[in-house]
């Protein structure tokens, strides 16, 4: 199969031209060395035609750089689904931009970002990580933060080709769907972005695809990715997603990651001297591979798709981060204008969010931030009197120990290697130790320190990793035996270990030493993923869950405002699991009842990456999501409680009242298969033919001001191109008023309503979106498109999209469910 169908454009011609010479030098093994990791986040340089180490990095809410640890800080944006929230595709290219410049700060060439699987149900354990359940705005958003980062001269790799919509047993669980939801849904994003951004990388998934594994998948790689939509990057594997030498060649996978332990390397030179891969296959696997250095400036002699001289203007990258944050706030209630509050206010705040904001989510996204701004800084910042009441605490695993501790690092002979200090009682060292000491030399790691308990009583320690621990305290051995990974995800070490507790009765202010040794496990998955991931717990002796409980209440009734942070925990919201049920955890719906019961202004926060259910939401003043709102959550959510600024945020998901309504909610493959029954009907699509009504539809979203919708104005085009299915098809115009008091944002969504005929269709999809602003009482137009794509429908039959004539409602509104206008369309069947 020809997999290089795109002509190269002449502006393109020299790189090109470079990438064959560099090629044409290399003999089969240093053909195949560029194919795969030399360490966790590289692949190795090549002196001999001028070829530099290429760095990839995670990932979408920041670019975390070569080191897992606060030790190499990064701006943490929020979540992806707030990006998504914005519905601001100029605000995700500007986003793209700051993971450039950050990429560039950290000596990174790829970004492992963009995540765009789709929000199929809410229990996914990367919702938070992806943008959307619907596959236009995902695809919007995932393009342009693509376009972004590549204005910075860096690359991504959208992930995870395809449908890695869940967690659960995520290396082998084999997602069975039809052509039909395939193309309509979970290829869509990809082929978008594709399509329109040029994406330089792409990541394969673990999963498979209708028995089919995705980073062995020909059909997918080389025929829908390659030949069809003419996608000329690179292909890399997810983390120890690549399995089988000959399959993952031919299937079209031109990087293996992280090394150096891979099936390439001498696997495939073998599998090429027997003749099992032709060598063109591996040709055209590090073609691409030295395309992607050359574009990234690698590759001596081949000009950089981005000039240093043509690189972005710098951006703040705090500014930034708060600017998304605080268009991302989706305010769902407000009731009687209980937002904003007034400056002079007194508040009492209340949550454990409060003082440990969940700024991102768990697993490869995370970033650790030079700062973080906390809820109560951020309140007190702005010169709001607040009382603070944790209120309940969601954490089931201890915190690590707040105290530095003194890491030693040894081989198997007890003889020292290293030692270095960690700040607190976890060590995540992934990829590269301390004092750059081998893998393969590591036998053993020791933590040792001091801790002076605040308050008398029962502290309780706890292990948490995977191997054997010998915990010890104050002299008593606590733990000495061997904790065992559950599963065979290497990554459930860190993401999901498990953890023993134990009670030691210490007296306030008196030192105890303390300390966890570590002996890792021999030659497991663990060991082979280069990671070394254990925590030394502590949580010193506090109330009952009922005092805590009582304390938020008596701050409430004692201030003009309560306003709660509720939210998930790591432990819930993880890459690596998915989410058991949708409540929030812990006693936090019983606080939220009880505050609200003291004090009718309760403002509830909700700092969740994903859907929960909201038990108390009719009973509290206003209800605001925060998403995971990166490192400067607390001045953004000040700005929007103070009305500094408006929440700008709609739902780029629905948000269901009861988990057994959710059109979606299994995530449990049945003996490896995991079948997506509901083809078509995820989110909105489903609920809009449901019985039942969620509690708040996608698209949902209140500012400060109110719109009203005043005229819509629909242009087809006549002779839409065939061939860029993301070319106009129709013109849409609407006219919005701001009717309200002061200047405000409105994202204007278009739906496309078919007239119900044909069964296997939607009700309606969205076709277009875009925000405006306007002062108060100003009126303004709002002018977006709809793409050809949208009137197109997969044909399984013909094995191609057709366009399917009729007369179609285009509908502008503020919501799937609250559509203010519609007009007919009559779509004949023509080109
Ligand atoms: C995740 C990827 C990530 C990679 C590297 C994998 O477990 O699925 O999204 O980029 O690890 O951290």
């Amino acid at each position: 199969m020809n997999t290089e169908p795109r002509p190269v454009a002449a502006a393109d011609r020299d790189r090109e031209a470079a990438v064959h010479k560099a090629l044409s030098q290399l003999s089969l093994p240093a053909k195949v060395a560029l194919l795969a990791g030399a360490d966790m986040w590289s692949l190795p340089a090549n002196e001999d035609i001028g070829l530099g180490r290429l760095v990839m990095s995670d990932g979408p809410a920041g670019v975390r750089g070569e080191q897992w640890t606060p030790d190499d800080p990064s701006i943490a944006i929020p979540s992806p689904t707030a990006l998504a929230a914005t519905w601001d595709v100029d605000l995700a290219r500007r986003v793209g931009r700051l993971l450039a410049q950050e990429a560039r700060r950290k000596g990174a060439h790829v970004v492992l970002a963009p995540t765009v699987n789709l929000h199929r149900t809410p229990r996914g354990g990367r919702h938070f990580e992806c943008y959307s359940e619907d596959p236009l705005l995902t695809g919007d958003i995932g393009a342009a933060l693509v376009a972004g980062v590549q204005d910075g001269g860096v690359a991504t790799t959208p992930k995870h080709f395809v449908a890695n919509d869940s967690e659960t047993d995520r290396f082998t669980v084999d997602v069975r769907l039809d052509d039909r939801t395939l193309r309509e849904l979970y290829l869509a994003p990809f082929e978008a972005i594709v399509r329109k951004a040029g994406p330089w990388g792409l990541m394969a998934s673990y999963n498979q695809v209708n028995g089919a594994g995705m980073t062995e998948n020909s059909t997918l790689n080389n025929g829908v990715l390659r030949a069809e939509w003419g996608f000329d990057g690179v292909l890399v594997s997810d983390w120890t997603g690549a399995r089988d030498t000959v399959r993952c060649a031919l299937g079209g996978l031109d990087i293996a990651m992280p090394g150096p332990v891979t099936v390439y390397g001498e696997h495939l030179v073998t599998a090429v001297r027997e003749g099992r891969v032709p060598e063109p296959t591996v040709d055209d696997l590090a073609r691409r591979v030295l395309r992607l250095a050359a574009r990234v400036g690698l590759l001596e002699g081949a000009p950089a798709a981005v000039p240093a001289d043509r690189l972005p203007a710098a951006i703040d990258g705090e500014a930034l981060a708060r600017e998304v944050a605080e268009r991302s706030f989706v305010l769902l209630r407000n009731e009687g204008g209980a937002l904003p509050l007034a400056r002079s206010a007194r508040v009492a705040l209340i949550g454990a969010a409060a003082v440990q904001a969940r700024i991102g989510g768990g697993g490869s996204a995370q970033v650790f931030p030079t700062r973080v701004i906390t809820p109560l800084d951020g309140l007190r910042a702005a010169g709001v009197e607040v009382t603070y009441a944790l209120g309940a605490d969601p954490l089931v695993h201890l915190a690590p120990v707040a105290v530095p501790l003194t890491a030693l690092l040894q081989d198997a002979a007890g003889e020292v290697l290293a030692t270095t200090v960690v700040p607190d009682g976890s060590v995540r060292w992934i990829g590269q130790l301390p004092g750059r000491v081998d893998f393969s030399e590591l036998a053993a790691a020791t933590l040792t320190g001091t801790l002076v308990p605040q308050g008398s009583g029962v502290h309780r320690f706890a292990v948490r990793g995977v191997g054997r621990f010998c915990l010890e305290v104050d002299g008593r051995v606590l733990f000495d035996d061997v904790l065992e990974l559950d599963g065979d995800d290497p990554a459930a070490a860190f993401l999901a270990p498990p953890e023993r507790v134990f009670a030691v009765e210490l007296a306030a202010g008196r030192a105890v030493e303390i300390s966890l040794g570590h002996t890792l496990p021999e030659a497991s998955g663990v060991a082979g993923f280069g990671l070394v991931s254990f925590t030394l717990g502590h949580a010193a002796p506090t109330r009952t869950e009922e005092q805590l409980i009582e304390e938020a209440v008596e701050a409430a009734r004692a201030a003009e405002v309560a306003v709660v942070i509720v939210g998930t925990t790591e432990e819930v919201e993880s890459e690596g699991v998915d989410r058991a049920d949708l409540a929030l955890p812990g006693r936090q719906d019983d606080l939220v009842h009880r505050v609200a019961e003291a004090n009718p202004n309760t403002v509830v926060v909700v700092n969740s990456g994903a859907p929960v259910l909201m038990p108390w939401r009719g009973s509290v003043a206003a209800v605001l999501l925060t998403w995971f709102p990166g490192q400067e959550a607390g001045h953004a959510l000040a700005d929007v409680l103070l009305g500094r600024t408006e929440p700008g945020g709609r739902l780029p998901t629905t948000w269901p009242a009861e988990a057994a309504d959710t059109p979606v909610l299994r995530v449990e493959p049945h003996d490896g298969v995991l079948p997506y029954d509901e083809g078509l009907f995820v989110g909105y699509r489903a609920w809009q033919r449901g019985a039942a009504e969620p509690a708040y539809w996608f698209g949902h979203g209140l500012g400060y001001t109110e719109w009203a919708y005043e005229g819509l104005e629909v242009r087809r085009v006549e002779d839409p191109t065939d061939e860029d299915p993301y070319g106009t098809a129709a013109e849409v115009t609407v006219w919005v008023r701001n009717t309200g008091e002061r200047p405000g944002r409105e994202t204007v969504q278009i739906y496309l309503a078919h007239d119900g005929a044909d069964p296997s269709r939607p009700d309606r999809h969205l076709a277009g979106f875009t925000t405006v602003e306007a002062a108060a009482g100003d009126r303004v137009a709002a002018r977006t498109r709809i793409p050809l794509r949208a009137f197109q429908t997969w044909d399984t039959a013909a094995e191609g999209w057709r366009l399917r004539p009729g007369v179609y409602g285009v509908e502008a509104g503020r919501s799937a469910a609250d559509r203010r206008l519609s007009v007919a369309l009559d779509v004949p069947l023509h080109g």
